[in-house]
């Protein structure tokens, strides 16, 4: 008989997690405001709020962490570090910094002026973040068909060309310091990015004289499902697909902390010297010096081993199978989620799984309120709470998809987990009839309201 899959790697090391009773988990999400976020992760039996920084780094990376430099200027630790970006990703110059965001916030400071205009597939909520607080505009171009959630097709990430070239033409150039191609498209539902599609965004970026930025915290993911979707990539291996990938690419921002399988880092790199340079200062003003950032020598060393790791095929296929198990196990049990399944989560479509829960209460929170209470499973509401308000009107926005995503930390949980989470799911979806009221906030921030907004109960 034909063998069945198992994972391409054993376990080392364990950590205890705790389950809890309904009756603690009632009390404790009401203490957190019915903020996810709020809740201490020892209330918490499998977390998926995020892929980030939560994967288990292997042997290699830990013994690689024991060998770290920590010189302030010019450790080994950096040189392993650029050497891996260079023969990796095919960069020669890099800024390290402590994760994404701190990457993004050395490039935008330098590039992003008021009043800018930076288009692209679905922005990161950071991303969009630092965007709109330089008072510039992230505008999406993301293929429609990315919002029908049980339409079934390879590259649901992909830019709508049409879309982003009538951007192109609007705009003068000057006023377009990038485009943002962010692979795998996170917001969307972890959806790649054809090889076909950043071909020829390229080529419309090259025709505007506009710079292309890769948003490439999930790189990997993406050169995996181009090499298990896209004609012509199956007999390449992924590290020969990631090298094409960035060869498109003008600069890069990296949150390492997803497909490079470290807990924290990240780090900005660049093919023109002179825009390195004059990214400097931030680094060195916000980070630490150019040679680490804000990493340790550890840390670079890690990051170092993890890009050679998070580019293997045995290991990228584990991973994605685990991501296609929950969605098999939702699908005997009719959940519908964003298909098909994405490269680092599954993405619940909380508007059919709750049709009762009006938008204005917040439907995907609600969800995941539900899924907490069911069984200490914390996911995350990517909804209408994510989406803000408009910053100029300052309406709250209704995005099409109202989405629970639950993300898969790397070599983490095991199938068991999985099957956990399905039949937790399954029991909120069976009572979806009687579940009609969700939340209302009661305290937000102007800006990124999502991580610490206070919520209360909408009465009966
Ligand atoms: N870009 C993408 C596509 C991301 O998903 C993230 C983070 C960042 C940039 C920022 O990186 O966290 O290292 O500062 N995403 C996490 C998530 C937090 O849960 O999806 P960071």
């Amino acid at each position: 008989m034909e063998l069945p899959f198992a994972e391409s790697y054993r376990i080392k090391m364990v950590e205890t997690i705790k389950r809890s009773t309904r009756r603690e988990r009632e009390q404790w999400i009401k203490e957190a405001n019915y903020n996810l976020f709020a809740l201490k992760s020892d209330y918490v039996f499998i977390d998926l709020l995020t892929d980030s920084g939560t994967g288990a780094m292997s042997d290699r990376q830990w013994s690689a962490m024991m060998l770290g430099d920590e010189s302030y200027a010019g450790a080994r630790s950096y040189f392993n570090l650029k050497d891996a970006i260079k023969d990796i990703l095919g960069f020669d110059y890099f800024l390290p910094a402590h994760q994404g965001r701190a990457a993004e916030n050395i490039l935008f400071s330098t590039i992003i002026k008021e009043g800018d205009i930076l288009p692209g597939n679905s922005h990161f909520d950071t991303t969009k973040g630092h965007i709109e607080f330089r008072r510039a505009f992230a505008i999406d171009c993301t293929i429609d068909e990315a919002c029908d959630t049980q339409l079934e097709i390879p590259f649901k990430g992909n830019v709508d060309i049409a879309k982003l070239e009538t951007v192109l033409r609007r705009y003068p150039n000057d006023k377009i310091p990038a485009v943002v191609l962010t692979v795998t498209n996170n917001t969307a539902g972890g959806q790649p990015v054809s090889m076909q599609n950043i071909r020829e965004v390229s080529a419309l970026c090259k025709k505007y004289g506009i710079p292309l930025l890769m948003d490439s915290a999930r790189f990997a993911e993406n050169a995996y499902f181009i090499k298990t979707r896209e004609k012509g990539y199956a007999d390449k291996s992924v590290k020969e697909i990631v090298k094409e990938m960035f060869s498109y690419a003008d600069i890069m921002t990296m949150s390492s902390k997803k497909d490079a399988i470290v807990n924290i880092g990240g780090f900005v790199a660049f093919k023109s010297q002179e825009l390195w340079k004059s990214c400097q200062k931030f680094c060195i003003m916000n980070e630490g010096f150019i040679t680490y950032g804000g990493m340790s020598g550890r840390d670079m060393n890690a990051l170092a081993v993890g890009l050679d790791e998070g580019t293997d095929f045995d290991y990228l296929e584990t991973r994605i199978k685990q991501v296609e198990y929950l969605g098999r196990k939702l699908d005997e049990y009719g959940i519908p989620y964003q298909r098909p399944a994405g490269g680092h989560a599954i993405f619940v479509d909380a508007k059919q799984v709750l049709p009762n829960v009006p938008k204005e209460e917040f439907i995907a929170q609600t969800l995941g309120i539900e899924l907490y209470l069911e069984a200490g499973i914390r996911g995350v509401e990517v909804g209408a709470l994510l989406a803000d308000r408009d910053p100029v009107t300052r309406e709250n926005r209704y995005p099409d998809l109202e989405l629970l995503r639950l993300a898969i930390p790397r070599r983490t949980y095991t199938n068991n987990h999985m099957d956990v989470i399905a039949a937790a799911l399954k029991n909120v979806y069976d009572r979806r009839e009687s579940i009609t009221k969700g939340y209302a906030i009661t305290l937000e921030e102007p800006i990124m309201r999502h991580f610490t907004v206070e919520l209360e109960k909408v009465k009966e």
